[in-house]
């Protein structure tokens, strides 16, 4: 299994995006991006302008997660920003279809994302062709939130889906990810691990991300 580390930036310093980027950078497989709007979450966090300032700043792939309503309106500015992964709540978007297809158009992967209360049955009839499905291990719309084990079972069947299927689709569990919380998560079968306060909170970004690492491919 291949493992990836998606540091989340909503926990970094914003008045030093650049340098906390680059402090990550050689340890992380990918940058997560959280953008909110205030209906479909109640925060606001950063938008396209703030996106594309960074592109230039890493060569880490973008995996923007949309807690936005109608996210499909924004696919061409997140394209434009420099959005390699975008991924949408089944909860904002019932019939993903048209979104899916207009962020292939642009060229972006495409995932989709259930926050802790909507079962796996929402997503799994467009889970097909998914380039990420994701778990919200916390409710969507903050940082550093305790981890929610209960949706542990909801990974477990996102991968028994991903096997009978033959799916090339990475799992990914985005809130409370920790060196104590990342193992249970990949045990139940998530490969992509998002982290916010427990990189960017701590002191040492990097060796944070080398310690994730090291706990989830040491039992492994
Ligand atoms: C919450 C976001 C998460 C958040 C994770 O709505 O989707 O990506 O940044 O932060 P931590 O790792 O602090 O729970
Ligand atoms: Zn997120």
């Amino acid at each position: 299994m291949e493992y990836k580390i998606a540091p989340s930036l909503l926990a970094a310093d914003f008045s030093r995006l650049g340098a906390e980027i680059a402090a990550i950078e050689a340890e992380a497989d990918l940058l997560h991006l959280d953008v909110m709007d205030g209906h479909f979450v109640p925060n606001l966090s950063f938008g396209f302008p703030v996106i594309s300032s960074i592109r230039p700043a890493t060569a880490l792939p973008f995996d923007c997660h949309v807690m936005t309503a109608n996210p499909g309106d924004y696919l061409e500015e997140l394209a434009a920003a420099g959005a390699d992964l975008v991924t949408v709540h089944v909860e904002a978007v019932p019939d993903p279809g048209p979104v899916a297809a207009r962020a292939r158009e642009l060229g972006m992967g495409f995932g989709l994302v259930v926050s802790p209360p909507t079962p796996w049955e929402a997503i799994e009839p467009f889970a097909e062709g998914c380039e990420l499905l994701v778990v919200m291990s916390v409710q969507p719309g903050f940082g550093g939130q305790s981890f929610r084990p209960e949706v542990l079972g909801k990974v477990e069947t996102a991968r028994r889906w991903v096997e009978r299927h033959g799916s090339a689709a990475d799992i990914e569990i985005d809130g409370g990810i920790t060196a104590d919380t990342a193992p249970a998560a990949r045990d139940a079968g998530a490969n992509v691990f998002v982290a916010g306060t427990s990189v960017f909170g701590q002191e040492d970004p990097a060796s944070a991300v080398r310690d994730l690492r090291r706990v989830i491919e040491g039992a492994a």
